[in-house]
């Protein structure tokens, strides 16, 4: 018999290893205006202007950057039991951990879980003050909350049932006429996801997303990083997704992980919301407008330590790779499967 999974509400928040705290707090606070909750030598724990809860983002000094963990937030503290038998029953590492192991959060429950990466779940955490209306600190380029998670693994179908047994429902897929399975976007709390699985080598951290509520924080980001001549920093975007609809900017923080700056994605909270398929060769899928996907946005993640902070083994991409079947030798997405337009002509 299946054991009854917890009851997650959403992504809650994540903690990455950072090899240098100042140089973090420079990009983390400085430009993407994370509101620091709590900071000492060895940590900094962060929020967005809505978040109500201790933290959403912990940086962590260590000797290289990893991802530490991804926490859920579960409904109930009795749901912790239930994570507990559920992943003991899937023969998976399980710890507890007591209120205040990690700053601010309660009493928690952490896994190794069937793909590899390490996954908290808690109930309980600190609340502090709540910034929605603080418009005197909110800078031009205010983020809002936590939005996602997402998450390289090779196999992506058995990633998908995965997260199906946990009461994750898939909003949108990326595909090919051969049945292949690049991409799925999951989701508890009502939106398009709370945690994307991408087709790679892995078990590898490929972002963490955070909302703002209008475009032009996004273009913000982007001015103030030009303006600190850090565009470097800029990996991919601004730009609009076709998955998701969202309007998006990938930046690489000063260790390499990679933030995403998300806006206008859309409610999918009805029990028949309906899941899009993408054909993987439609070249709006990444980017409605059609602009080409950096190889460096398919290739590099971060990897991810297991419950005794080692680095897990990374396995290899066994299917194809949606880099090698959209992505020519010089670089650039190829266009197909729609229409095509060339300057000069009349359609
Ligand atoms: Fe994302």
């Amino acid at each position: 018999m299946t054991a009854t999974p917890p009851d997650v509400i959403r992504c809650a928040y994540a903690e990455l290893v950072v090899t240098d705290l100042a140089a973090s707090r420079a990009f983390y606070v400085d430009v993407l205006g994370l509101v620091v909750t709590h900071e000492d030598s060895s940590a900094l724990y962060l929020r967005a202007f809505e978040e109500y809860l201790h933290h959403s983002l912990v940086l962590r000094k260590g000797p290289e950057p990893a991802l530490g963990v991804l926490a859920y937030r579960v409904r109930t503290p009795a749901d912790l039991e239930l994570a507990e038998a559920y992943y003991r029953g899937l023969g998976c590492p399980v710890t507890r951990r007591p209120a205040g192991a990690t700053r601010g959060i309660g009493e928690a429950v952490r896994v190794l879980d069937p793909l590899g990466f390490p996954v908290e779940f808690f109930h309980e955490a600190e609340h502090v003050e709540r910034f929605t209306q603080r418009y005197d600190v909110h800078g031009a380029g205010a983020l809002s909350r936590l939005d996602h998670f997402n998450l390289d693994t090779p196999d992506v179908p058995a990633a998908r049932k995965y997260y199906e047994g946990l009461g994750f429902r898939v909003s949108e897929d990326i595909q090919d006429a051969e049945g292949t399975v690049y991409a799925a976007w999951m989701f508890r709390k009502p939106t398009v996801h709370d945690v994307a699985l991408t087709g790679g080598d892995g078990p590898r951290l490929h972002h963490i997303a955070f909302a703002s509520h209008e475009r032009h924080q996004i273009l913000h980001i982007c001015d103030h990083l030009g303006a600190l001549r850090k565009s470097g920093m800029i990996e991919r975007g601004p730009g609009r997704h076709g998955v998701s609809n969202a309007f998006y900017l990938y930046v690489r923080d000063p260790d390499g992980h990679r933030i995403e700056i998300y806006t206008h994605d859309y409610y999918t909270g009805d029990p028949d919301n309906p899941v899009i398929t993408w054909d993987v060769h439609d070249n709006q899928r990444r980017d409605w407008w059609g602009n080409p996907v950096v190889p460096s946005w398919y290739t590099d993640a971060s990897v991810v330590l297991d419950l005794d902070g080692h680095v897990q083994p990374v396995v290899e991409r066994a299917e194809p790779r949606e880099a090698d079947v959209t992505i020519g030798a010089d670089g650039f997405s190829y266009t197909s499967g729609q229409a095509e337009f060339k300057l000069g002509e009349q359609v």
